[in-house]
């Protein structure tokens, strides 16, 4: 049985219980994360829990822990499950109140939930094991603040079960002025002709943590030219190589996006060499 952290105490995942008050459940008011550890070590871990108080900050809801105790929280449930690879999943919600009321209620104690559950081993990246990704495409239907990790997952819910009602492992999401913003639970970047490029940071999409490291990675360690820019439907589907970047994928090459390859509908050169940079360097940033 998995040992779960629920308000300040260790237990059994099935002993876990909370208020059908609560906001997270009513409003879905909250702020998630979910940061990846293998074999203790843990990739991005203050970027995560940076994203994690400034979620928190722009609901107006107070960061139950300092940086130190977070950290031990985390630390403490990964060694509790006792698994080599998994993700700390934290949740954060603004606590339960009596009455339901649209307005965030006074003094209320947010509710604190952390689970591990394992992720994929990631391997000396190689083109033959890795898991090339083929994609719907859909407009982005979800809201305007996409930049907070919220817990109300509804829109990303189904624009990632559209993808799988086609037979297919994510969805990329493009706006109304057929720009690509991400996947309904990725980042997403294409390559041309040696470029990298990914959409900026802005309202349209989450921050990723992993986008962030591999920038950061390839500014440092390598040549490629890189551009954080608005990206056209038809760029995405001419690119060279496109990638999707989370927590739980790291790197994921795309080779097909609804009927159409990406380039030959080969993983490409350029994304073995990012992975093999972001494996030898994700625990430095
Ligand atoms: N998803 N964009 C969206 C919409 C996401 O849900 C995620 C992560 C990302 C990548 O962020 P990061 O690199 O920090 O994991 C981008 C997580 C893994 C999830 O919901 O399970």
């Amino acid at each position: 049985m998995n040992t779960v952290y629920l308000n300040n105490q260790f237990i059994p995942s099935n002993e876990a219980k909370i208020s059908p008050m609560d906001r997270g459940f009513l409003f879905g008011e909250g702020i998630y994360e979910v940061i990846p550890c293998y074999e203790g070590k843990f990739i991005g871990l203050q970027p995560h829990l940076d994203r994690l108080y400034n979620g928190l900050k722009s609901l107006g809801i107070p960061s139950p822990f300092s940086n130190d105790k977070w950290t031990e929280l985390c630390q403490k449930l990964v060694t509790l499950n006792n698994e080599a690879n998994v993700a700390v999943y934290i949740h954060v919600t603004r606590g339960s109140s009596p009455i339901r009321n649209h307005a965030y209620p006074k003094d209320t104690i947010p509710t604190v939930f952390a689970f591990t559950f394992e992720i994929p081993t990631q391997p000396v990246p190689d083109k033959h094991s890795a898991t090339a990704y083929k994609v719907s495409s859909q407009q982005d239907l979800r809201w305007k603040r996409c930049q907070i990790k919220s817990t109300s997952l509804l829109g990303n819910v189904m624009h990632f079960q559209h993808g799988i009602n086609e037979g297919n492992k994510e969805t990329i999401l493009f706006n109304e002025l057929d720009q690509l913003t991400e996947a309904s639970s990725s980042n997403v970047f294409i390559v041309k002709h040696n470029i990298i490029m990914t959409p900026p940071l802005d309202n349209q999409i989450l921050p990723g943590v992993t986008r962030h490291i591999l920038l950061a990675i390839l500014k440092e360690h390598s040549k490629f030219t890189i551009e954080e820019r608005a990206i056209s439907y038809k760029e995405v589907l001419n690119a060279d190589e496109v990638w999707l970047t989370s927590s739980t994928k790291e790197i994921a090459p795309v080779v097909k996006i609804d009927n159409d390859m990406i380039s030959s509908g080969e993983i490409g050169d350029i994304w073995l060499e990012a992975q093999r940079l972001f494996s030898q360097y994700k625990y430095q940033y």
